[in-house]
């Protein structure tokens, strides 16, 4: 099935279009990665609603991406609970470990490091987003174990050596 089949077999759950354009734009971001403007056109043309109502919903929600996004996404949450407890040190110290700022990407593509609004889960903040998993009760030396796993992950899979690619001092 391709995308336009998915996003209309999705669709004919829902009475009003409107209501499908979030799982539209799910399939969609998971077709090319993240959320274009043609491919948000795309989306708007397929359902046949007004482009505005896919291009609000695209850049108001944390969980699509409007630009490329790195192999890994991390997202810290920034909010009350998790920076009563510490997120603030965390993201000063994953912003040194990767050599790069907030809502930058690695030059190795790899990780692309955001803040994000409360996830819902401030009984163990603090806590950090990376794909549909949730990790929780946060440290520095949770995150660079964390670090430490995905890059060894990835080297296994594709032979390359990403520690290698770490800023000095990482
Ligand atoms: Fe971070 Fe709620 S404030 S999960």
């Amino acid at each position: 099935m391709n995308m336009r089949e998915k996003i209309e077999a999705a669709a004919a759950r829902y009475p009003d279009q409107r209501s499908a354009i979030m799982p539209a734009l799910l399939i969609a971001q998971k077709e090319y990665g993240h959320l274009p403007g043609p491919v948000l056109e795309e989306v708007a043309d397929i359902l046949d609603v007004e482009r505005i109502w896919v291009y609000e919903l695209a850049t108001f929600y944390t969980l699509f991406h409007t630009e490329p996004v790195g192999m890994f996404h991390l997202q810290l949450c920034d909010n009350l609970s998790c920076m009563l407890r510490g997120s603030e040190d965390l993201l000063s110290h994953l912003e040194a470990v990767l050599g790069i700022n907030r809502g930058d990407t690695t030059p190795d593509g790899l990780f692309t490091l955001s803040t994000v609004e409360c996830l819902g889960a401030c009984e163990m903040a603090p806590v950090m987003q990376l794909g549909d998993d949730y990790h929780g009760d946060l440290d520095i030396a949770r995150i660079d174990a964390l670090l430490d796993g995905l890059r060894a992950v990835t080297a296994q899979a594709t032979g390359a050596d990403f520690a290698a690619s770490a800023p000095p001092g990482a």
